[in-house]
């Protein structure tokens, strides 16, 4: 890989998100000798202390959140060295000059903004007027607006300094590693592509289940919910990429004209349907991870009215020629049972059935694949059951790839520092383009508009469940159930 240097300058980066990923992922560029000599880091908070204590909360994050195997004192060392940290308030303009004047002229700027989005405007039309708009490249955290409507004014500011193709949008879901195996895996093998349909495919399922709560982000999640946080974006590129299209090539529009074609194709959820497709739920008091943890209204700073969503089941129908009557369940929530990400694909039954017929519910081939935890892709097949007392009895089996087993050397590098590395190299196909998050946020605000129409009402489930009953009855009704529910 060829790097080059950059000025690299972090806004909000004191927050979570900086010391958490960014941060621990700029080390691990750095360990993999993927930052040039002269890539300078610019840390940009608008608190935190004099530029030594901010450097201290830099360097104490990076020693908390970097395995102790991956921490290598020398490149610590580089690392810091790359580093400097400023005090200013984004929406000063003056504040801007001495942020210019840290720059190197003639090298590419990336701008991360990982601060709320409606600071990104004021950042931008700063970047331009201490002249720095021509040779930045801005990246975009999620979420961008809470609805169509307020995410164009977002994009719009933005817009109005930077082109579309300075612009990186970043859903982190696209740079992990399985996420990607998904192109491959469709588009490299001829022998999925050919099922790849409504002839082939009975349903498709997609579940994020996540352990954790709200982790002290109650005032940013309470105005989200999970439709918002998790539905709009990362679930929803995890569809396309499993629904579009055999891109022409792998260039960033290429694939983005795909993705944009199936959200356009999203048959919208209308009200009259709506309480049997769509499942919302909000977690109270249970047991997670052997531990008994609070409800969602018992949280931190919590308001104990709120309805806020902290769980989404809901069945998506894609109106075109290849998906035409195959549902796509979508789940995801907060204080699930298990840390769980994985895409199931499950295919028809075979046209003519030739087996004792007790046999007949055992017949099913999947495709599973694993995005998180135990990362890897699994093809369930039907076998012959060994053994002279057996006769033609079946069962299914799974035809495995287990990427950490495999591929034991292999490090499996976290979603960010691919992410990052694609804005060093100007590659945009991880990143999401303006139409993207603007189909996605209408597809969602039908959904809002429905709920609200309806006066939908939120199921309560107990954190460390699957989630509530309504949900599998939601799957249930449709004569199926979710994949793994044990
Ligand atoms: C973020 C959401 O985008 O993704 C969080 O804002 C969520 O609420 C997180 O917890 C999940 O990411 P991952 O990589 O842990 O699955």
């Amino acid at each position: 890989i060829n790097v080059e240097p950059i000025t690299f300058a972090l806004f909000g980066a004191l927050g979570d998100l900086a010391l958490r990923k960014l941060f621990p992922a700029l080390y691990q560029l750095d360990r993999a000798a993927l930052l040039h000599a002269d890539t300078r880091l610019l840390a940009l908070s608008r608190e935190g202390g004099e530029p030594d204590e901010q450097m201290a909360r830099i360097e104490q994050a990076l020693r908390r959140y970097i395995p102790p195997h991956e921490l290598d004192d020398a490149v610590l060392q580089r690392f810091l060295a790359r580093l400097c940290c400023l005090r200013m308030d984004f929406r000063r303009g003056e504040d801007y000059a001495v942020l210019a004047q840290n720059v190197s002229a003639g090298l590419p700027l990336i701008a991360y903004f990982a601060t709320p989005a409606a600071v990104y405007g004021a950042i931008c039309e700063h970047l331009a007027g201490a002249g720095l708009a021509a040779q930045a490249r801005v990246v975009l955290e999620k979420p961008i607006g809470h609805d169509l409507a307020s995410s164009r004014v977002i994009n719009d500011a933005v817009a109005q300094y930077f082109a579309e193709s300075q612009i990186y949008r970043i859903d982190h879901y696209l740079g992990k590693e399985t996420v990607q195996n998904l192109i491959a895996l469709r588009f490299a093998n001829s022998l999925f592509e050919t099922q790849w349909n409504q002839h082939h495919i009975s349903h498709v399922e997609i579940t994020v289940a996540e352990t954790v709560g709200i982790e002290g982000r109650w005032g940013y999640f309470d105005q989200a919910g999970q439709l918002r946080d998790m539905i709009q974006n990362h679930l929803l590129q995890l569809l396309c990429l499993i629904a579009m299209d055999p891109p022409s090539n792998l260039t960033a529009d290429s694939i983005r004209d795909e993705k944009v074609k199936v959200l356009k194709a999203l048959a919208p959820i209308t009200p009259d349907i709506l309480s049997q497709r769509v499942v919302r739920g909000q977690y109270s008091a249970g047991i997670a991870g052997g531990k008994p943890v609070p409800g969602y209204l018992e949280e931190e700073n919590s308001n104990a009215t709120s309805s806020t969503e902290t769980f989404v089941a809901l069945r998506a129908d894609i109106c075109n020629w290849r998906w035409s009557g195959v549902p796509f369940y979508l789940r995801t929530g907060k204080r699930m049972a298990q840390k769980l990400s994985q895409i199931v694909i499950h295919f028809k039954e075979p046209p003519f059935y030739i087996f004792a017929p007790e046999q007949r519910s055992l017949i099913s081939n999947r495709l599973i694949i694993r995005l998180q935890p135990d990362e890897g892709i699994s093809l369930q097949v039907m076998t012959k059951e060994q053994g002279l007392d057996k006769g033609m009895h079946l069962r299914s089996g799974p035809l495995q790839l287990n990427f950490s087993e495999t591929y034991k050397s292999a490090r499996i590098p976290d979603a960010y520092e691919r992410l990052l590395l694609e804005v060093m190299q100007g590659n945009q196909n991880l990143f999401v383009r303006r139409d993207e998050v603007e189909y996605a946020w209408q597809w969602c605000d039908q959904l809002v508009d429905g709920w609200t129409r309806i006066g939908d009402s939120l199921k309560l489930y107990p954190a460390g469940s699957w989630g509530p009953v309504a949900s599998i009855a939601l799957i249930t009704r449709d004569g199926r159930s979710w994949y793994g529910d044990f």
